[in-house]
């Protein structure tokens, strides 16, 4: 494989990792406000993005590449209110497609047809990612502060359960 894309793919596995670490610091934050509900889908949240980490390591490892685990940065742990959390989010999945276009970009420029495949479950995440975030944003809006809906939207998020990836490799 490519150097470049090795070492994108590498630094990949790290921002996934991270990615986990800051779902688990937002379930932290929720449950400390008493929303369970909310907790619970940024704990499966976290689940996948661990999925996504263990996809690239074996992709990697599939095609004779050494993954490299770095230390993970301590994620931020504290917030204004909801909404805060959930505009985070939403700027977080931002930078993961970010990262993911370039990753397949470069893989495009070295004719790693065998990454941009793998790298489209990717492609097609993201876009599921940031409009799962989107839509947490628009219905805390329409809710505002506390009350029934509040803890309606919590019941409704409390009732996410994991489910391991479509992708096999
Ligand atoms: Fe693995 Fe939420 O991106």
């Amino acid at each position: 494989m490519d150097k470049k894309v090795a070492t994108l793919l590498n630094e990949q596995i790290n921002k996934e990792f991270f990615s986990a670490y800051l779902y688990l610091s937002f379930a932290n934050y929720f449950e400390n406000e008493g929303l369970s509900g909310f907790a619970n889908w940024y704990v499966v949240q976290a689940q996948e993005e661990r999925d996504h980490a263990m996809l690239i390591v074996k992709y990697l490892q599939n095609n004779e590449v050494k993954v490299i685990l770095e230390a993970i940065e301590k994620p931020e742990n504290t917030w204004d209110d909801e909404l805060t959390v959930l505009k985070a989010g939403l700027e977080h999945e931002k930078f993961i497609t970010d990262s993911i276009n370039t990753i397949y970009a470069t893989a495009l420029e070295v004719k790693d047809f065998r990454t941009t495949q793998f790298l489209d479950w990717f492609i097609k995440e993201q876009g599921e990612e940031e409009t799962n975030a989107n839509d947490l944003i628009n219905k805390a809006q329409l809710i505002g502060k506390g009350g029934k809906g509040l803890y309606m939207l919590d019941q409704e998020l409390g009732s996410r359960t994991y489910t391991a990836p479509s992708l096999v490799l």
